[in-house]
Parts: structure tokens; C-alpha cells; sequence
């Protein structure tokens, strides 16, 4: 933890603002509150091989997973579209765990933890309660990339089901095979039938729970299914920027490492009782190098602590 900054833009910090623009409500995640814990299995393809030797993703194993919204508070509704839908799943046995967080958008909103700090710091209400726009505007002018986020989310339609839509892991993973070839992917979770999603009027008329609700007649159905796949960098991607994607990314050349079938809810303090952990990743997959990465686990254990 030392090698973090205990001020300004600290893990901690982070997790305090996340907080904090939420409303600070007791015992929920810092981010990605509302959830359903879920399991399943993982089965690999013949080619994971080619790209990791991770037991977790080339031996078939049992799944913990967990289907979440985006944002600090456990009670927003299914149909807000302004967050992002995250999944987040834990693969293999207890001497080769992975974890993978994912969410239903390429890119992070932030480069460094400054700019993540400071994107919170001008969004936290004045004392009448209200958001300072002119301030915001201001700092996204200044800090143009922290709005790709936005921009992509706004731009797509709500999700018709947790498991029809596109989760992204959005960093660059050092991924090494058994002839201890290293190179970067980025973890793109791709549903099985593809994305569907709502129209404006189809999201109007939908519950505030509809995504809950789904995925348990689904799970009952049994068509929860995901490929996990690899995208393959080339020379001169960016890889330590969140911000943006690798170019030409939707048709990037891609390695199908396994599929998950989530075939069953789990009650949710089966998810609640720990983290899924960023830094948990198997040999054969390593840390990415980016900062936002580095102080993810830090603050993930800090949210931890203060939820229990
Ligand atoms: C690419 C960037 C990121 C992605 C894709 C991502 C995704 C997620 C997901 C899916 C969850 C829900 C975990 C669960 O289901 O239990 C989560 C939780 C969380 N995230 Fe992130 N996250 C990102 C970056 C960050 C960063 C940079 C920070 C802070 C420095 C952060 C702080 C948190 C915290 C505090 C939680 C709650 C952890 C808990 O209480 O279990 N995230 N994130």
C-alpha cells in the first residue's frame, strides 16, 4: 500500500469521493452496489493454450460471479442508463484463482488517479444540494477524455438482460502461453446470441428491478452463456490509457479462451463476503502496468472494510 500517496488522490480518497457521491449509504459497495451474486462454470477452448497457461482459464472450473450496476447506490433503478452494468467472475480452484471485473463499456473514465479524484471533487453538490455545471464544464473542457465514458454510455441503449450485453475488462493483460510467449489482451465477455437492447419506449415501460428479475427466469432457463475472449494487441496500441480504445478494436483478431454458463443464483452473501480481487489472477496472466490498475486491490480492500 506504501507505494500509494496517502492524500489527494489516495485509494482511500477515492473510495471516500465514491462514497460520498452516492450519498454514503451503510454497507454498500463503494461502486457497482446493486448486484446478484450468481454461479456456473467455466469450460476453455482448444486455443486458450495458445495464449495463457493459467490454469484458471485453460482447466474448466466452477464460477463465482456477480451481475452489478454501475454507481454507489444499492437502490437505483435498472433503467438508469447513465451508469454502466458490470460483471465480475471468479474462475479456477484455489491454487490458480482469477478474478475478472468487467463492465458493459470499453473505457475507464479517468487516466490517473488525479484525474479520477478530481473528476468526483467537481462533482460533489454545493451546500444548496445542487451540482456546479459551470464547474463541471470547466473540468471536462480541460480533461476532454474524461468524458469517453460518458459519451459511449449515453450513446448506446439499455441493455435488455444482464446476459445480453458486452462486458469489457478494459486493461492491458500481460497474458503468457506455455512456451512463455508474452502479450498484451484486453478481456472482452461477449454474450452468446449477442447484445439485445431496449428501445426508448420498451425502457420506459420496464421495473426498477427488470434486470434482477430477468436474470433469475433466465438462469432458470438455462441461456446464460458468455465467450471469453482475448483481443490481441499489435505494435503501437495504447496500453497504459483507459481512456481510449486500441484502434479498430471491434474487429480486432480474437482468441476464444472459455465460456461461462451461469446456471444458478447464489444467495448474495455468497458475493458480499469478500471482493472479487483485480490483483487475484492466476500465473500466466499478469498485472497490467497502468496506474488505475496498481490501486484498484488497495481500494477494493478499504471498500471491503468499511461495508462489513
Ligand atoms: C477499468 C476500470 C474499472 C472497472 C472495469 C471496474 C469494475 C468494477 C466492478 C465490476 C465492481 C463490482 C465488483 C463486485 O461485483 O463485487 C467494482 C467495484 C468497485 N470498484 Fe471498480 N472498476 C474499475 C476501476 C476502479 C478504480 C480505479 C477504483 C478506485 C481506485 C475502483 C473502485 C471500486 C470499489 C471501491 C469497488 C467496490 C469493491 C467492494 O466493496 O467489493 N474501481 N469495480
Amino acid at each position: 500500500m506504501s507505494e500509494f500517496p496517502r492524500g489527494a488522490a489516495s485509494p482511500a480518497a477515492i473510495v471516500d469521493a465514491l462514497k460520498a457521491a452516492a450519498g454514503d449509504p451503510p454497507k454498500a459497495r463503494a461502486s457497482f452496489a446493486k448486484g446478484q451474486c450468481v454461479h456456473g462454470t467455466y469450460i476453455p477452448s482448444n486455443q486458450a493454450e495458445e495464449i495463457t497457461k493459467s490454469r484458471s482459464f485453460t482447466r474448466p472450473s466452477r464460477v463465482l460471479a456477480r451481475f452489478s450496476i454501475g454507481g454507489g447506490n444499492p437502490n437505483v433503478a435498472d433503467t438508469e442508463n447513465l451508469v454502466p452494468r458490470g460483471f465480475s467472475f471468479r474462475l479456477g480452484d484455489s491454487n490458480h484463482r482469477s478474478d475478472i471485473l468487467a463492465q458493459d463499456c470499453p473505457v475507464h473514465y479517468a487516466r490517473t488517479l488525479e484525474q479520477m479524484m478530481a473528476f468526483h471533487e467537481v462533482r460533489v453538490p454545493g451546500p444548496d444540494g445542487k451540482l456546479d455545471r459551470e464547474r463541471i464544464r470547466t473540468f471536462s473542457a480541460a480533461n476532454p477524455e474524461t468524458l469517453h465514458q460518458v459519451n459511449y454510455i449515453v450513446a448506446r441503449p439499455l441493455p435488455a438482460s444482464f446476459a445480453s450485453t458486452t462486458y469489457w475488462g478494459v486493461h492491458c493483460f500481460p497474458a503468457t502461453n506455455a512456451m512463455d510467449e508474452t502479450r498484451l489482451i484486453k478481456f472482452k465477455i461477449a454474450p452468446v446470441g449477442g447484445d439485445v437492447t431496449l428501445t426508448g419506449p420498451e425502457a420506459k415501460a420496464k421495473a426498477v428491478d427488470f434486470l434482477h428479475d430477468e436474470l433469475e427466469q433466465r438462469v432458470a432457463t438455462g441461456n446464460v452463456r458468455f465467450s471469453v475472449l482475448a483481443l490481441l494487441d499489435r505494435p503501437g496500441d495504447p496500453t497504459m490509457d483507459l481512456t481510449v480504445r486500441w484502434p479498430d478494436e471491434d474487429h480486432r483478431e480474437a482468441v476464444r479462451l472459455g465460456t461461462i454458463v451461469i446456471t444458478g443464483i447464489e444467495p448474495n452473501e455468497a458475493c458480499d463476503g469478500s471482493i472479487f480481487d483485480p490483483a487475484s489472477l492466476a500465473e500466466g496472466i499478469g498485472h497490467p502496468r497502468d496506474e488505475i490498475f496498481a490501486a484498484r486491490a488497495v481500494a477494493y480492500v478499504i471498500s471491503l472494510k468499511m461495508r462489513r
